[in-house]
Parts: C-alpha cells; structure tokens; sequence
C-alpha cells in the first residue's frame, strides 16, 4: 500500500480549519504564526511560501518576516523577544539553515517554549524525552500520525531509524518509545547499516541521501516511510529507493506526496494547541 500523506493531510486541515473556526465566532480571536527567514536559500523560501499559504487556508493569521543574509544576531533576537510578548503570536518559527553569523542554539533558546511550535526548544527537547507534554516537532509527529493511521498497536515493534538529527531522528526515536516500539537509532557511522534496516518492522529513513535504501535493505512485510527531500536530476525523490521498496513494504511513502504535506498540516496543529494553551 502507498501511505497517502496529501490525502490525511488534507483531513488534518479539515479539522484544524473547523476548530479555528467555532473558536473565532466565540472569541473573535485567531491563532497567529510568524515565520522568521533570513537569506535566500532557495528552498527555503519554497518552504515557508508553502507555510504561509498553508496557514492562511486554515484561517490563522500568517506573517512572514524576511531579512537579507546579512542580518545580525542581535536584531534577530530583538525580533523573538518582540514576538514573544505580543499576545496576537502564539507560534514563532525560525526558519532552517541559518547564516552562518548567527547561533542556532541562541536563537532556538530564545523563543518561548510555549510559542516553539517546531518543538526545538530544550524545554521541549526535555518534556518529550521524559513523556511530558510536549510540542512535538512537525516532521516526527506527522509520520507517527500516519503510522498510526496504518498500524493501530506499535507496541513491541521493532523501528529502525536511519539518522539522528535533532530534527527528525531523535525526536522521531522518543516518540515511538512511547508508543513502546523498541527502537534502534543508525547513523552515517552505523556499522552493517543494511542488515539494521534488515531488522526493522518499521524503518523510517531521514538522512538526506538520495534513493539509500535499496530492495535488499527491506524486510517482507515491514513499514517504510521516507522523510528524505533530495533533488536528483530535475526530479525530487527520497532516502529510499521508492520503485524497488514498494514491493517488498507491506506500506510505504512516497515522496512527494508522503510525510512533507503532514509536517506542514503538523505545524498547523502545533500553531492550534499554542493559542489554545495561550489562550
Ligand atoms: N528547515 C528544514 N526543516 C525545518 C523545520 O521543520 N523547521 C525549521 N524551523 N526549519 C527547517
């Protein structure tokens, strides 16, 4: 089966867009994003443009602050703290990569946690390792929406993650831990990678390394879903080599069309539950 993420991503937003609605006719209020983007790395833009159309379909109020590569750290700065005081933004997104003059760890500590709707903060780096409340970051949750879509009861089995970034695999690994997967984390210094991935019931691949995983690296039967972006040619295509896996996965995403559409409709529940904490 081919995971539709388009399809589920477009019931999330049938939902978020409901609920932004009954909360405006009773409290004349809408949730507020501001997205910060510095520079002009390409696909970024596309991807907060993606953001910014995203949120204003569901009816919150999106606001996009640009600054050109050159900015300094302490206007930026200014900026969150700025944001994090106005009571019409309940969610605050900086846009990744940054220059390299300006401290990422700065900047994310910066923001409050409860406007962190990319679940980057170590306050909620922290609730989440310890199975608190936590915002989750939008990737991660939106693959474990679809997992959960396709495999009711996770418990007992065995995930194989393929990277360990901050944004994806570590945040990806605690949530299937709490769902009570066993879950074995690989990366780029993983020795034998291929008989790992062998191993996993689900494997979810979110490295940056076009077409990686080939047909020999899937168990029969197993889950695979590919967070991958990766331009090859004029075409986009994912960590897992799509053609020959899908045969083999008794359920796979595709890219596009798989997690990417559910990590911006994550955002957009992210945004939700802020201003309702917020609020
Ligand atoms: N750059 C690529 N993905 C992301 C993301 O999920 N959040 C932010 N802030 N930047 C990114």
């Amino acid at each position: 089966m081919i995971i539709d993420g388009k399809k589920e991503a477009q019931i999330l937003r049938e939902e978020i867009k409901k609920e932004i609605i009954t909360i405006k006719n009773k409290t004349n209020k809408v949730p507020g994003l501001t997205v910060i983007l510095i520079g002009d790395f390409v696909p970024s833009q596309i991807y907060v443009r993606n953001k910014e159309k995203n949120s204003k379909e569901v009816g919150i109020n999106s606001n996009v602050i640009r600054y050109s590569k050159d900015v300094t750290e302490d206007e930026v700065l200014k900026k969150i703290q700025e944001l994090n005081n106005n009571k019409e933004v309940s969610g605050i997104l900086v846009q990744l990569p940054l220059p390299q003059q300006i401290n990422k760890e700065k900047i994310i500590n910066s923001i409050d946690p409860a406007k962190d709707v990319d679940g980057f903060h170590p306050v909620n780096v922290g609730n989440l390792a310890s199975g608190y409340n936590a915002i989750v970051p939008c990737t991660p949750l939106g693959c474990l929406l679809l997992l959960k879509k396709i495999e009711t009861n996770l418990s007992g089995k065995h995930a194989v993650i393929v990277g360990r970034s901050n944004l994806n695999g570590k945040p990806m690994a605690q949530l299937l831990l709490k769902e009570n997967c066993t879950v074995t984390i690989t990366h780029s210094k993983t020795k034998n990678l291929k008989e790992e991935c062998l191993k996993a019931d689900i494997l979810i691949v979110a490295v940056g390394v076009a077409n990686l995983v080939k047909k020999d690296w899937v168990k029969k039967g197993s889950i695979v879903v590919d967070i991958g972006i990766n331009k090859l040619g004029d075409k986009i295509v994912g960590d897992v080599s799509f053609e020959e896996v899908k045969d083999i996965a008794s359920s796979i995403t595709p890219v596009p069309g798989g997690v990417g559409p559910m990590t911006i409709a994550c955002l957009l529940k992210n945004t939700l539950n802020c201003f309702k904490k917020l609020n």
